[in-house]
C-alpha cells in the first residue's frame, strides 16, 4: 500500500512530534528517531506483547534477555528450560514457536529484513511481522493491533463493529503511514493508544490528533471502536491431582499437543481436553477434598477442584498416566509452572 506524504499538516507529523517528546522508555526500544535496536529484542518483546501488557512483559524480557542474549543462544536452548522461564507469561504456543522460529533464524543466518521474509518465520503473525519490519528494519508497513485500532476507529470515526471493521481500520492506517520513521510511528500510535487515547476516559486535551480526529469532533471518541457484544464464557469444572511424598510432589509434564502444551503440571482430569473432567483419581487412596482454585481462560471459566493425598502410596505410572516426577517442594518456584497449577500449589501448600 502506498504510504501518505509526511508533510508538517499530516496527522503522522504531529504525532512524531509528540512521540519526540513523550515516548515511554521500554527495554526494547531505541529513543525516538535512533537507528533501530537488535532485531532479536524487537521480536522477543513483541511476541511477549501479544495478549500481555507491557508491565507484565518487562520483567520476563530482562530475565529472557539476560539469559539468552542472542537469537543464537536462545535457539541452542533448552525447550524445557525456555517453557519453564515463560511460566506465568500465558499463551503457551507463543513460547514453542518461540523456540521454533529461533531455531529457525539460526539456520537462516539471520532474521530476513522485510515483512514477507518474517511472516514466513513460525509463528510470526500479519501484526508481529509487520510491526518488527517497522520497529527494527525501518520498513513503512502498515502495523495494527489493538491500541491502533482504537486510535484508528476514532481519528476517522469508523462505527462499524469489530471485528467487521478490521479492514477498513487497516486501509484508514496506510493512508497514515508514512514512508520514514515507520518504526517510530507504529510505536507512536501504540504509546498514544496506551496513555491518551485509552478506552475509557480519552485524554483528548492533550492529544496530538485532536485536530484531525472526526470521532473526537463530533463528540463520539468514547463510543469507538464499536464492539460486538462478548458471549459469555462457558464455565468448566476440574480437579488437580496433589501427590505428595516425603516433601516432593508428582508434577507431569503436558503432551506437545493441547492446552498448556509441553508445561509442568499438576496431574488432572482431562479437563482441558474434554470440557469438565471426569473427576477420577488416578488411583485408589486416601483422597482429601481441599478447595477450589478459580481460573479464566481465554475461552472458558475453569473451577478447579484441589485433591490432596499424601499417604505416599501412589505407583507409577499409573495406567496411561503422563510422564512426571517428584519436585521438592522447596523448589516449587522453580518448576515454571502455569499460572493455573501456581495458584493450586500455592493453595495445597497453605492448606497440608
Ligand atoms: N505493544 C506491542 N508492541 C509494543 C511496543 N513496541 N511498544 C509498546 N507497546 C507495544
Amino acid at each position: 500500500m502506498q504510504a501518505s506524504t509526511h508533510t508538517e499538516r499530516s496527522p503522522s507529523f504531529a504525532l512524531l512530534a509528540w512521540y519526540d517528546r513523550n515516548a515511554r522508555v521500554l527495554p526494547w526500544r531505541s529513543p525516538p528517531g535512533m537507528p533501530p535496536p537488535d532485531p532479536y529484542r524487537v521480536w522477543l518483546s513483541e511476541v511477549m506483547l501479544q495478549q500481555t501488557t507491557v508491565a507484565a512483559v518487562q520483567p520476563y524480557f530482562a530475565k529472557f534477555v539476560e539469559r539468552w542474549p542472542t537469537v543464537l543462544t536462545l535457539a541452542a536452548a533448552d525447550e524445557a528450560d525456555v517453557m519453564a522461564a515463560w511460566a506465568g507469561l500465558g499463551y503457551y504456543s507463543r513460547a514453542r514457536n518461540l523456540i521454533a522460529c529461533a531455531r529457525e533464524v539460526a539456520r537462516l543466518g539471520g532474521f530476513p529484513d522485510d515483512e514477507a521474509g518474517l511472516r514466513a518465520l513460525p509463528g510470526l503473525g500479519a501484526y508481529t511481522a509487520a510491526a518488527v519490519a517497522a520497529i527494527a528494519f525501518d520498513r513503512s508497513t502498515v502495523v495494527v493491533d489493538a491500541n491502533v485500532e482504537r486510535v484508528v476507529s476514532r481519528v476517522f470515526a469508523i462505527t462499524e463493529p469489530l471485528p467487521a471493521a478490521r479492514p477498513a481500520i487497516r486501509a484508514a492506517t496506510a493512508t497514515i503511514t508514512p514512508a520514514s520513521r515507520a518504526g517510530d510511528f507504529a510505536q507512536a500510535m501504540m504509546d498514544l493508544g496506551a496513555t491518551v487515547c485509552t478506552a475509557r476516559n480519552p485524554r483528548c486535551l492533550l492529544c496530538p490528533l485532536r485536530e484531525d480526529c472526526q470521532a473526537h469532533a463530533r463528540g463520539l471518541a468514547e463510543t469507538l471502536p464499536a464492539k460486538l457484544a462478548k458471549k459469555a464464557k462457558p464455565q468448566r469444572i476440574g480437579h488437580a491431582w496433589w501427590i505428595e511424598r516425603d516433601g516432593a510432589v508428582w508434577l507431569v509434564r503436558r503432551p506437545d499437543k493441547g492446552m498448556l502444551g509441553g508445561m509442568r503440571a499438576l496431574p488432572d482430569d482431562g479437563w482441558s481436553a474434554r470440557g469438565d473432567g471426569d473427576g477420577t483419581p488416578p488411583f485408589a487412596g486416601d483422597w482429601r477434598t481441599s478447595g477450589v482454585v478459580r481460573h479464566s481462560f481465554t475461552h472458558f471459566d475453569l473451577d478447579l477442584q484441589l485433591m490432596l493425598c499424601q499417604d505416599g502410596e501412589m505407583v507409577h505410572p499409573w495406567p496411561g498416566g503422563p510422564e512426571g516426577e517428584f519436585w521438592s517442594l522447596e523448589r516449587i518456584d522453580d518448576a515454571g509452572l502455569p499460572t493455573v497449577f501456581a495458584k493450586v500449589a500455592r493453595l495445597a501448600i497453605a492448606l497440608r
